[in-house]
Order: structure tokens, then sequence, then C-alpha cells
């Protein structure tokens, strides 16, 4: 195991899950680069933060001599990349922080590694790796059957995808020109406690709690494959300390499901843990499509579990139930999330 890992967005969804299990259940120092822009909360390090292994950099990756600097002083031994924007609706709003963040922010957190990487010592240069954290949506949508594999063609169909498949590239072309020994991991969509509000389950949960209409886009008949946020952690965690330079390593969930089922599947908890007059599936609300809302996703992850030998441990029942009763139990938290966000509807300025 590494003993410096540089975690860049450790104070978002996956990275504070990711730094809160570096912290708590082994014994490596953790360098946690974050920007802090709306999606993060410092809160969500829990007891990690206050760590003596846990350093916290408020910068943001594209700032190259702060990058540095980081990288001189602290002297990691791998990266694990995760800073992004990474809402799909804000993308539509407004591309030019995905360009920024997830294309630039990731060229200049390589070149730095890079630079870094080329003046390590003999035993550190072998072991070092850059682990770039990414996304199923790079492969675009699929029909109603198949799987993405780690070889299915890059056809991003949003402004967050589109800047997630460049930043893949990028990473690959550094490996192939540069040889910095890169793995890459493409996950499906993960959900779990401290997860932003505006994202799909967060948002259903805040809206019953509301008693506000809960938007489902289209006809509610997107399927997305979902992934507990702490098996997402243990497969990055093999993939960037086992995973072979060079490597591409899909991770999803086996845990297809239509947006409707799951927003049903939450109210029904929530009917059972906070009842109201009827049932909270009342409020569901047919609205108006996402523009270029991707039909399917689902993993073929039969390669990180044969390799590596990763398994989700949470069914999607368990991880649910345990999430709507973390967000029942941390409504502080949801408050200082929303701050900058109360819930109100993104994603529709793309009609001219
Ligand atoms: P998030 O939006 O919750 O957190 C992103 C974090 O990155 C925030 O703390 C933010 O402050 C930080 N950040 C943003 N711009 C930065 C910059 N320029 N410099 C430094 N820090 C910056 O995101 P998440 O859901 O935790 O996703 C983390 C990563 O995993 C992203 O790369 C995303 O593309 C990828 N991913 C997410 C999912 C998912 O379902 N959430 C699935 C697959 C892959
Ligand atoms: O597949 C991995 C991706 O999953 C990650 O790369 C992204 O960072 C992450 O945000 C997520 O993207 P999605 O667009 O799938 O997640 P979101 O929670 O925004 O939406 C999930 C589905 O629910 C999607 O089909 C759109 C729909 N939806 C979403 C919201 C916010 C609704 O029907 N109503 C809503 O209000």
């Amino acid at each position: 195991m590494f003993k410096v890992f540089l975690v860049t967005g450790g104070a978002g969804f996956i990275g504070s899950a990711l730094v809160r299990h570096l912290i708590a259940d082994t014994d490596v120092t953790v360098v946690n680069v974050d920007k802090l822009t709306y999606a993060a909360n410092l809160t969500s390090l829990a007891d990690a933060g206050d760590s003596e292994r846990h350093i916290f950099c408020h910068a943001d990756v594209a700032d190259r001599q702060k990058m540095r600097d980081i990288f001189a002083q602290y002297r990691p031994e791998a990266v694990l990349h995760l800073a992004a924007e990474s809402h799909v609706d804000r993308s539509i709003d407004g591309p030019r922080d995905f360009i920024d963040t997830n294309i630039v922010g990731t060229y200049t957190l390589l070149e730095v590694a890079r630079e870094y990487w080329n003046r390590l010592d003999a035993e550190t240069h072998n072991r070092f790796r850059f682990h770039h954290v990414s996304t199923d949506e790079v492969y675009g949508s699929l029909g109603q059957t198949g799987f993405f594999t780690e070889t299915t063609p890059y056809s991003p169909n949003s402004p967050y995808s589109a800047s997630k498949a460049a930043s893949d590239h990028l990473v690959r072309a550094w490996r192939e020109t540069y040889g910095l020994p890169t793995v890459i991991s493409n996950c499906s969509n993960n959900y779990g406690p401290y997860q932003h509000p505006e994202k799909l389950i967060p948002l259903v949960i805040h809206k019953v709690l509301e008693g506000e209409p809960i938007p489902v886009y289209g006809k509610g008949d997107n399927v997305r494959d979902w992934l507990y946020v702490e098996d997402h952690v243990q497969a990055l965690l093999m993939i960037a300390t086992r995973g072979k330079p060079g490597e591409v390593y899909n991770v999803g969930g086996e845990n297809e499901k239509q947006n409707i089922e799951v927003v049903r599947a939450i109210c029904s908890i929530l009917d059972e843990l906070k009842p109201g007059k009827g049932s909270h599936a009342d409020l569901i609300t047919f609205v108006e499509d996402r523009p270029g809302h991707d039909r399917r996703y689902a993993i073929d992850a039969s390669k990180i579990s044969a390799e590596l030998g990763w398994q989700p441990a949470e069914s999607f029942a368990s991880g649910l139930r345990k999430t709507v009763s973390w967000y029942l139990d941390n409504q502080d938290w949801c408050r200082t999330a929303m701050k900058n966000y109360q819930g109100q509807r993104l994603g529709l300025k793309a009609a001219p």
C-alpha cells in the first residue's frame, strides 16, 4: 500500500467517502486537494477531517504552480483524481466550468504529475500511479439490451460527458506518449450519504420532506445502473493499488433501474419512516425531459471482478434504505449543502 495519497475532489460526494475510508481504515496520509465549489462540503469529511493524516489544500487543480508546490511539499506516491464538475444538468446550463476543471484541470494535473514523476527515485518512480476517476457516460447511451465494456467506443452526449471523455483521452495520451503510469475507471451512477441534493436520489428525498412535487424527467423510463458509494470506494482503491498501468476498468452495480422505480422505492421507504396523509408517491410529477437525455446505462464489470476480485457488497434495497435514513438523520448537512441550491429545476437552458 502507498503511504501518501493525493486525492483531488476529496470534499465532494465520492471523494469524501474515499477520504473517510482511508483515514478510518488504513494508515495512509491523505493530501486532499479541493477548490471547494458549490458541490463541496468540508463537514462531509466527518472525523477524518481532523486526523493528523489528513492534509487539506484549498486549491484549483488547474492552478499549475499551486499543484507543483503541493506535489513538491507532500511527495505523493499515488494520485486519485476525482475533482470535477459532475452534474449533467449544470453542464447544459453552463459548460464553461466543465471545460476548465474537467479538461484543463486534468491536463494541468497530468503535466504536474509527469514532471514530478520524472524526478522520483527509481523505486518510487516504478510504483507511482495516476488514477483518473471517470464515468460510464463517456460511452453514450445504450438501447434496450447490451452493456458498456472497456472497449465500447466513446460517444458522449452532454457537455459533462464530453468533458470527461476529453479528460480520459488526455490521460490515455499521457500514458502512451510519456509513459506516465495511469489507470482509468469508468463507473455508473453512485448513491449514498453526503451526495449533493441536485442529484436524483437526494433531490427526491428533499422534495418529499418539503411536500413539494417530485420532478421526474420525461416518462421516467430512463435506466441507470446504481452503485452504493462505498462499493465504488473499494473498487477505486483496488484499481489504484493493483490496477495495471495503461488499463481501463469499468465499475458498476448490476443494479439497473428505471428512474420511476427508484423514485417509487424512495417514496415507499419514506411512507414507512416518515408517514404523511397519503402516499408520498402522489407527489410524483412528470416534467419536461432533459435535453439529450441518455436512455440507458449498464456496466459490464466482469474485468474488475475477474482481474482484481472486486464485487459490490451492498444490494440496492439495503443501500437505498441506509441512504434515506442517513438523509433523515442529517438534515443539518442538507441545509448547508442547499445554501447555494434550493431544489430548482436545472438544465433547461439548451432551448434556443
Ligand atoms: P461532486 O460534484 O460531489 O464533487 C466534486 C468535488 O470536486 C467537489 O468537492 C468540488 O469542490 C471539487 N472540485 C471541482 N472543481 C475543482 C477544481 N477545479 N479543483 C479542485 N477541486 C475541484 O462529484 P462526485 O459525484 O463526488 O464525483 C467525483 C468524480 O467521480 C468526478 O470526477 C465524476 O465525474 C466521477 N463520477 C461520479 C459518479 C457519480 O455518480 N457521482 C459516477 C461516476 C464517476
Ligand atoms: O453515470 C454516472 C453519472 O451519474 C456521473 O458521471 C454523474 O456525475 C452523476 O451526476 C450521474 O449522472 P446522471 O445524470 O445519471 O445523474 P442525475 O442524478 O442527475 O440523474 C439520474 C437520472 O434521473 C437521470 O436519468 C435524470 C433523472 N432525473 C434527475 C433529476 C435531478 C430526474 O428524472 N429528475 C431530476 O430532478
